[in-house]
């Protein structure tokens, strides 16, 4: 069922772009860039996600979100319909402890089914808010699971089938910040909103109305959007009063790539998608796909500004890099010092009690996955919600090797496990791709070796998803299936639809009782309280 061959490393969309570039060549008109990014005077403050009340109930910290339509002012005096939680643009920032049990009751008053999952997390598949966990308009599902992994910048948005684009692109994201032992101890810009900075880069159009628009401006990741938004915010700054600042960027565009750096100074990356490296690395610029999360620590002197700028992004063979986003370069956060700063220390932490619990070993992988990426298969094949394209057995570590076959950009994502970057086409991975992922930018025909272990939870009716993360790809079908199964255990009935489809009320989605003792959270037993 694996077609391959050469005739397929220049797929139909690839022969398009290789068209449009000769089109363009020919008329002596190719341009830097057909996507660029618009100038803005950076004179708007940040916006900083509020973090989002939790009460707590039996002993688990229970969430609210609702889905909700509303307007926003994206540019100044322009009304733009817009879609967030429990406001009309992102949604707060959920913050949780390493150990503790959470719930979250998410409510649809949307006019459309969506869902909401919960990137990066380890946790059941009935919990994960995928495809097959919608939540219909006027529904409330309630996910429940255990916090156990290591301190990290995770997020959540919408999932829906076929529909995950629009609903990210129309605002739905927010921050899911994890903390553990070693993260609350460790040297590092704690305060949030403060010297501890969400940064959600994300970037639109606008039509002539200040309406959204999903344009298809023939940028075969889909939307490369001229405005750039920070947080939500255009043009954005942020004061700062420490001799250092923590910015976890995560990339929430739909197709987008950045390569964010400073151009006067270095940055200390501390963290990727998943938790803190083993020490932090000096650098100049990270590169961040459409889901792709880094830490970085930058240092300012008082009284001065600087700009997070996003350099021209090195998308590796692509062609036509132009018309991919790879030739702009555009400011997107300015930093303003103040004239005296209080002292932070220098970035340092020591390993967790969990360390060796959590660490990967190659040499406990028994088995190697391959997956090939074209224009939009994975394997040769699209996303079918009623096929499980894998089933790993619960406790197994895996080595999934994963490649690009074709010149055009695409990433990686995997549901449940954050993994270890192996290496990169044999070589040692760079220190970008050092830490925990779920996420990689999967430079073209270029092998990604990926170690992961499916540590618990298994379930043989309800699948896990792994896809590009450029979002029009993953909605064209360039998403996969895997449940968890025990050992020996027969793959179950996947339903061809998600659970919301059915019974409209949601309530039932992934409502199984936890195991285990002591009081629990029952999802659904407590009444509906609305939202804060
Ligand atoms: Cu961020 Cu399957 O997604
Ligand atoms: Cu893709």
């Amino acid at each position: 069922m694996r077609p391959a061959g050469p005739a397929r490393l220049v797929g139909s969309v690839a022969a398009g772009a290789v068209a449009l570039l000769l089109g363009l060549a020919g008329c002596g008109l190719v341009p830097g860039s057909v996507t660029p990014v618009d100038d803005v005077e950076f004179t708007n403050e940040l916006a900083i996600p509020p973090l989002a009340p939790s009460r707590m109930v039996d002993g688990t910290r229970v969430f609210s979100l609702t889905a909700q339509e509303g307007t926003t002012e994206l540019l100044p005096g322009v009304e733009t319909r817009t879609w967030g939680f429990d406001g009309s643009y992102l949604g707060p920032t959920l913050r949780a402890e390493r150990g503790e049990r959470v719930a979250v009751e998410v409510t649809n008053d949307l006019p459309e089914a969506t869902s909401v999952h919960w990137h990066g997390m380890h946790l059941p598949a009935a919990m994960d808010g995928g495809p097959h966990q919608e939540v219909e308009p006027g529904a409330t599902w309630r996910p429940t699971w255990e916090i156990d992994q290591p301190a990290a910048t995770l997020w959540y948005h919408p999932h829906p089938h076929g529909a995950t684009e629009k609903h990210v692109y129309r605002g739905l994201a927010g921050l899911f910040l994890l903390d553990d032992d070693a993260s609350s101890a460790a040297d590092l810009p704690q305060e949030y909103g403060v010297d501890d900075v969400p940064v959600v880069v994300q970037d639109k159009v606008l039509d002539d109305d200040g309406q959204l628009e999903l344009s298809d401006n023939g940028s075969e990741p889909g939307t490369l959007g001229g405005i750039v938004l920070a947080n939500g915010t255009v043009g954005a700054y942020h004061e700062v009063t420490t001799e250092r600042v923590r910015l976890r960027l995560l990339n929430g565009s739909t197709a987008r790539t950045y390569q964010l750096g400073f151009p006067d100074r270095e940055m200390d990356l501390v963290a990727t998608d998943g938790g803190l490296l083993d020490a932090p690395v000096r650098l100049e610029q990270v590169r961040l796909a459409p889901g792709e999360r880094a830490e970085v620590v930058v240092r300012l002197e008082p009284g001065e500004t600087t700009r997070l700028h996003s350099f021209e992004a090195d998308l590796g063979g692509v062609v036509v890099p132009f018309a991919m986003g790879g030739n702009d370069a555009f400011d997107v956060l300015e930093l303003r010092a103040a004239d005296s700063l209080a002292p932070s220390p220098e970035p340092a932490w020591t390993p967790s009690a969990h360390t060796d619990h959590d660490a990967l070993r190659e040499s406990d992988a028994a088995i190697t996955r391959e997956f090939e990426l074209d224009d939009r298969h994975i394997n040769g094949r699209t996303m079918d919600m009623g096929r499980v394209d894998e089933a790993v057995t619960v406790g197994d570590t895996e080595v999934w090797e994963v490649r690009s076959i074709v010149p055009m950009p695409h990433t990686f994502h995997v549901h449940d496990v954050q993994f270890r970057v192996l290496s990169v086409d044999g070589d040692p991975p760079p220190p970008e791709l050092a830490g925990p992922k779920d996420t990689v930018y999967l430079e073209p025909n270029r092998a990604y070796r990926l170690l992961m272990r499916f540590e618990d939870y298994t379930d043989a009716d309800v699948p896990y998803m792994f896809h590009c993360h450029m979002l029009l790809h993953e909605d064209e079908g360039m998403m996969g299936q895997f449940v968890v199964v025990e050992p020996g255990q027969d793959v179950g009935t996947v339903p061809e639809h998600g659970a919301g489809h059915d019974d409209g009320t949601g309530h039932d989605d992934g409502a199984a009782p936890a195991s285990g003792t002591g009081p629990r959270y029952v999802p659904g037993a407590d009444a509906h309280q609305g939202h804060h």
